[in-house]
């Protein structure tokens, strides 16, 4: 793969690595550490993944859109299962940056045992500014942001290792959208474990074994860092940086057309856009953690 990083990385064990010197983002590697984000289950391999990817309609949609021979950036992307989703059965060359090693680590590993070779993982914080400008023609950074010091400050870095026409999809907690998981929050830490598995959506998903669980209620109910956010913000930080809005889930209008997500839609109204994001508390879109998604394209 061409040389991506304009700084020197160490070769630690095939990742690329450089010492994580911030104190926050410390706080959160320790955290990430203690039980990696997502996890594997002890069977999966390429074609478990590939069957998740695909059943994610918005990894699906991207894998699609993104077509071969493109270089592809995940920011944040923990153990690499999308990183991995995005370069299997095609020939990108995709880049997965993360600063918590542990699971740099399972990301590594699965990607050899699985003979993945289009991958290169970077250990390294997106405040470090390590990657070079201009570099991708994609760049998905989903529910990683919220989870740093300075999240407009990191995309401002991550942006401009995009390329003119390219493409970032970035996914963010919502100010709104989140409040069902903040009041399951307050539930968990009154009485616990066992009601929350009761009544969080994700975790009634009868799949999930018992390590996915685990990070899953560490991931929503005790991160010890997070930030909300609205799509009016986002689109603030699109028009600074020459971003052209090209859809939002939840919509920004009254279309909701998630079918073609790379087509260009209305990005609406403050009210239409509020009025969806308020919607989020009652409809499928805020049951999950609450997490809302901006597509942009370079100018
Ligand atoms: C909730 S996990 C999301 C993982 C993955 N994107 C996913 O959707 O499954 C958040 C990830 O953000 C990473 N992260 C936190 N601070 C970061 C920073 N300063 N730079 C890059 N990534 C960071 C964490 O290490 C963690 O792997």
């Amino acid at each position: 793969m061409e040389n991506f990083l304009k700084k020197k990385s160490i070769n630690n064990n095939g990742i690329l690595s450089f010492e994580i010197k911030d104190k926050r983002t410390r706080k959160v590697t320790e955290f990430y550490d203690e039980k990696p984000f997502p996890n594997y289950k002890d069977n999966d391999n390429k074609h478990t993944i590939l069957n998740k990817g695909d059943k994610n309609f918005l990894a699906n949609q991207f894998k699609k859109f993104i077509g071969y021979k493109k270089n592809v950036l995940e920011v944040g992307c923990g153990t690499g299962q999308l990183s991995n989703y995005f370069a299997i059965g095609t020939n990108n060359n995709v880049v997965g940056l993360d600063p918590t090693k542990t699971s740099l680590n399972l990301a590594k590993e699965f990607a050899d045992n699985n003979k993945i070779s289009n991958i290169q993982f970077v250990n390294a914080d997106i405040f470090d500014d390590v990657l070079k400008d201009e570099f991708f023609h994609f760049i998905w950074t989903n529910g990683v942001l919220h989870h740093t010091k300075d999240p407009y400050g990191a995309f401002k870095i991550l942006i401009k290792s995009l390329k003119k026409e390219g493409y970032v999809l970035v996914g963010l907690y919502n100010k709104l959208g989140r409040l069902r998981t903040i009041l399951r929050r307050c539930i968990f830490k009154i009485f616990g474990r066992k009601i929350i598995e009761k009544i969080d959506p994700t975790l009634r998903n009868l799949k999930l074994d018992e390590n996915e669980k685990v990070a899953w209620i560490r991931d929503q109910y005790i991160h010890p860092l997070e930030s909300l956010h609205t799509i009016d913000e986002v689109l603030k930080w699109f028009k600074i940086h020459n971003i052209d809005f090209i859809s939002s889930i939840p919509s920004s209008d009254f279309d909701y057309d998630y079918e073609n997500i790379f087509e260009k839609k209305s990005i609406g109204t403050f009210f239409s856009r509020i009025l969806n994001q308020f919607l989020m508390i009652f409809n499928s879109f805020g049951s999950d953690g609450g997490l809302f998604v901006l597509i942009g394209k370079k100018k």
